[in-house]
């Protein structure tokens, strides 16, 4: 059914060459998913190893090449198919090459179904600075084929859940009380329904505020602090997902919002253990909490040295707030 949708597209638009940018690990699990396009056009697969520091202009520069060289036009198709790096560089390829060809996502990881692969944003990275350099480009289609969580490893279950977690806190307390209720996280405890609600209220907020200047910035919450979070451990050359530091995002933020907003105690506990049942609490030194404190000053949202920060008011909404850097 989705592959119908995606050959539809190719069919109608008279699509005749393709590039694939695909996690190596994706197309090894499932070599022939994309035999049904060959068929119809010419097809090159572009894999490359989908990791963080990979997420930057040397892969674009390589895709740009490999397009060239294959003479790709602007009614040629880029497919990414994987996890948010795989979305974001081959985002970043597609709007770009001739000032944007056609871009069709097939996320791979519960985190691009639910976030990554929707809404139009791309980036790379730049000196540790996440997503700093990127375009608003939006697909033309998202295929979205849960069938892929079966074989995904359970932490990346883990890193698409507090994704999850972010949008039933800014605003689906349904899905909140529906997640309170799990006690394990894998692709067999992971409701359909969750993945659709994410996909549409995440839609709805991007339809109003493509570019990112006011109400989309609540999908957010959590990133503030979980940006800073992967900056410092890719400053120490440590590993983290990008899940993880959100999850840990999500707790700081909540502190926030019950500290400095008019978020009840009572609720900040509950995200709190919720979330400290599954990932565990990381610890700070000094010199960690400054220069985290640091780094959210150089945050995307901010504007004149206002710090911007997502709080949730109560659970399921979210608004956003300023301070001014010593506050
Ligand atoms: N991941 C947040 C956004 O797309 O705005």
């Amino acid at each position: 059914m989705k592959k119908i949708q995606l050959l539809d597209f190719v069919v109608s638009h008279q699509i005749n060459k393709i590039a694939i940018l695909c996690d190596e690990k994706v197309w090894k699990l499932y070599p022939d998913y994309f035999n049904f396009l060959q068929e119809v056009a010419t097809v090159h697969f572009i894999s490359i190893d989908a990791k963080e520091k990979n997420k930057d202009i040397e892969s674009v520069v390589f895709g740009w090449n490999f397009l060239l060289e294959q003479k790709f036009d602007r009614n040629s198709l880029m497919i990414s198919w994987g996890g948010g790096t795989i979305c974001d560089i081959a985002g970043m390829i597609a709007a770009t090459f001739m000032r944007g060809i056609w871009l069709v996502n097939v996320p791979t990881t519960l985190l691009s179904m639910i976030d990554a692969a929707h809404g139009g944003k791309n980036g790379i990275n730049l000196k540790y600075q996440k997503n700093v350099i990127g375009t608003f480009y939006l697909p033309e289609k998202v295929i979205v084929d849960t069938e892929f969580l079966k074989k995904l490893p359970n932490k990346e279950i883990l890193n698409g859940f507090a994704e999850m977690i972010k949008y039933a806190l800014i605003g689906n307390k349904t899905l909140w009380n529906e997640l309170k209720n799990i006690t394990e996280i894998n692709y067999k405890t992971i409701n359909p329904n969750w993945i659709d609600d994410a996909i549409e209220f995440k839609m709805k907020i991007v339809e109003k505020d493509l570019h990112d200047n006011e109400i989309r910035q609540i999908l957010n919450f959590g990133h503030t602090v979980g940006h800073a979070i992967e900056r410092l451990f890719a400053e120490k050359k440590r590993n983290i997902s990008h899940g993880y530091a959100v999850a840990m995002g999500i707790c700081y933020e909540s502190y926030i919002s019950w500290k400095k907003g008019n978020l009840p105690m009572k609720c900040y506990k509950d995200i709190l253990h919720f979330i400290l049942r599954f990932y565990k609490p990381l610890n700070f030194t000094k010199s960690d909490i400054s220069a985290l404190a640091n780094y959210c000053c150089d945050d995307k949202k901010n504007k004149n040295e206002i710090v911007r920060f997502i709080i949730l008011e109560e659970i399921g909404k979210a608004t956003i707030t300023e301070y001014t850097q010593n506050s």
